[in-house]
Formats: structure tokens, sequence, C-alpha cells
């Protein structure tokens, strides 16, 4: 009997459902030739409803998603919905309730496609940083007081507990152990490497750095440490990416250097990411907007949403078709599309899934 997976599909606003339109044809695509089902369920949290109804997202809904194998999303905001609400109020909220702790994102520049790093190749853009999704600012306390007066505070604080950080750093030497390709410079071993600030935030990175070392020494003693603060890496990200292989860091710091890497691998268009709970249901997204003034238009780029779903399928473990599926991404970046830029792919959404299709398995 062949494997049968619910899936819990969440559109969402503005070009969402077209590029999950066309992860799910891919998707179908390679469950058919891998032999596996995939049974999907539409949620339509978003925008559009929230407007309609009110409410942001039903009080259900998250023990509700917490019933599937995995979560495939597609774009949240919404123009006439205030910035913050529905980011937070259903993004940040499902990968909190969720417990998502792990942010996966990869950056891997694909043949075929431009760079803005002169000179560099596929080859010497391929790293993932995994961004801890449950803490630090995001979730840190704060306030407001004399708000509107000249002597108004706002504080917002990096939180971060031991538990936390080691879960994270677990996960991430794991995935260094088992993934990872270069030992940068130091012997044989893999090497991981701990983004942060040291230099200044003397707490919460002492805390990284401190349980990096004693878990790494201890449970950990084939992978190399690195530690690089994070505005240096932004600088070596771009001068010398090949430096890199695997790197961790903390929520912030992981929301921003992830845009800066997804823009060396050709930007939006095919930068994916996966929301990870290694223990519960993870979820799956295309790491750019919205879009909203694409919408309808058939001219968006669907391929960061197929590679999260190839994402998801590699961590529902059906690595065989995920590997299909980033490889047939490949011929099409390398052989076909001539630019990953809205309305220059010389192909519509719809043709640029069917060519990923076209691929799978061939
Ligand atoms: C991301 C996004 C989100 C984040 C926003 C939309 C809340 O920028 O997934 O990187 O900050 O995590
Ligand atoms: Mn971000």
């Amino acid at each position: 009997m062949s494997n049968t997976y619910q899936i819990a599909v969440i559109p969402g606003d503005g070009t969402g459902a077209e590029v999950v339109d066309e992860g799910r044809k891919v998707l179908q695509a390679a469950a058919v030739e891998y032999g596996f089902d995939l049974k999907m369920t539409d949620f339509d949290f978003g925008g559009d409803r929230y407007l309609r109804t009110g409410e942001v997202l039903p009080e259900s809904a998250v023990d509700e998603l917490r019933g599937f194998d995995s979560i495939y999303l597609g774009a949240i905001g919404h123009p006439e919905v205030k910035p913050g609400i529905l980011e937070k109020g259903i993004l940040l909220r499902l990968r909190f309730e969720l417990d998502q702790y792990i942010n996966l994102r990869p950056v891997r520049l694909y043949p075929g496609v431009e760079t803005p790093l002169k000179d560099k190749t596929p080859e010497q853009i391929d790293y993932v940083v995994i961004r801890e999704n449950s803490g630090g600012i995001y979730t840190g306390t704060g306030g407001v007081s004399m708000k509107g007066t000249a002597h108004e505070v706002a504080i917002q604080g990096m939180v971060y507990n031991r538990f936390q950080v080691e879960r994270c750093l677990r996960y991430a030497f794991e995935y260094a152990r088992k993934y990872g390709k270069k030992a940068c410079g130091k012997g044989q071993a893999n090497t991981l490497g701990l983004v942060g600030k040291t230099n200044v935030l003397t707490y919460v990175f002492d805390l990284w750095e401190r349980v990096f070392h004693d878990i790494g020494e201890k449970d950990y003693p084939d992978v190399n440490r690195e530690y690089y603060h994070v505005d240096a890496t932004c600088m070596w990200m771009v001068k010398s990416p090949e430096w890199f292989d695997v790197l961790v860091t903390a929520n912030m710091f992981g929301d921003i250097i992830t845009d800066l890497g997804a823009e060396t691998q050709g930007g939006m268009g095919i930068a994916a990411g996966g929301n990870i709970n290694p223990e519960g249901v993870s979820m799956f997204e295309p790491i750019g907007g919205s879009a909203p003034k694409y919408t309808g238009k058939n001219i968006i780029n669907p391929l960061a949403a197929i590679c999260a779903g190839a994402m998801m399928l590699q961590t529902l473990g059906e690595v065989e078709a995920a590997g299909a599926v980033e490889e047939a991404v490949k011929k099409v970046t390398g052989t076909k599309i001539k630019s990953l830029a809205v309305g220059k792919m010389g192909y519509t959404t719809s043709e640029v899934g069917d060519l990923v299709v076209g691929y799978i398995g061939k």
C-alpha cells in the first residue's frame, strides 16, 4: 500500500493561490511518479476572509491543522489590511503555536539563474541558513508607555532560554552532520557556523555561543564549529558565499540575512523555506510576499512555491520525489526560462508549472 499524506493548503493572499496551484500540480505529478498519495484540504485564511468576517484565524484552526501531516502556504499580506495583523495573526501564530522552531532556508543558486554577485556560480552559492523560529525579539517581552508624547518609551526584548537555543543548535548540528559538504578549511569534518553578535549582545549570544561549544564538543565532535558576527556574515555572503555550508542563527538575524541570501540566489521568485517542527506539523512556503499587484495575471513566478513543495516532500520522507522536483526545477531554470523576474520569464505562471511537471523523473 502506498503512503497517503494529508496536506493542509493555505493559498492565502494575492498571488499566493496562483503559485500554490502550480506547486500542487507539480507535487501531484511527483506523487504519481513515485507512488504515494497527497490529499489536499484547502483553508481560506488570509486577508479576504479577515475583511469579510473580522476574524484572522478561527479558534479551531490551530487544532485542526495539528491533524495534518504538513501545511503548504502561499503568501500572507493584503493591501487593505494594516501591516502586522495578518502576519502576526496567521503566519507567526501558526509558527509559534505549532512550535515550528526551525526555519530552514536554503540559499542555492540554480543553473541559468542570474545572481547580482559578479562571477559567482551555482557551486559557490550553495548553503543553508537554519533560523531559530520560536523566540528572540519575535516573542520577547516589551511594550510602550507614554505613547504619543515626547517621552514615549518602546521596548522589545531579545529573549532566549537555554531550551530554545539548545534544541535549535542540536537540529543544526544534526543537519550539518547529515547534509554538510564542506570542511571550510578545517580537517575533513563538516562545518556548522553560528551567526551572532557576541561583541555587543553579550548576554544572548554568550548563551548561544556557550551552548554551541558545550553540546558541540560533547555530542558532535565530528562537526567543525565556526563563529561569525552577523554583520561580517552579510559581507561574506556577498563577497565569499562559497565559505558557507550550514549556518545557524537567532530569529531576527535569520530573517534579515535570508532576504540577503535570497537576493543572491536570484530573488524572491526562487527562495523557499520550511517552518519545521521536527516532532510535529511543519509548514512550507515561498519566502516572498503576496505581490498583490500581480494577482490573477498569470505572470508571477511559481518556482519558489514549487521548491517549498520539494522541501515538504523531503520532510515527509519522500526523499526521491523531493530530489526529482528540485532537479526538474534546475532543468527549467537552466534550459527554459529567461529570467526569474515577474513578466520576464518568457512563460506564464501555469506554463512554468507545466515545464517542471514535464521534467519530473526524466
Ligand atoms: C519571513 C517574513 C516574516 C518574518 C514576516 C512576514 C512576519 O519576513 O518569513 O521572513 O519576519 O518572519
Ligand atoms: Mn523575512
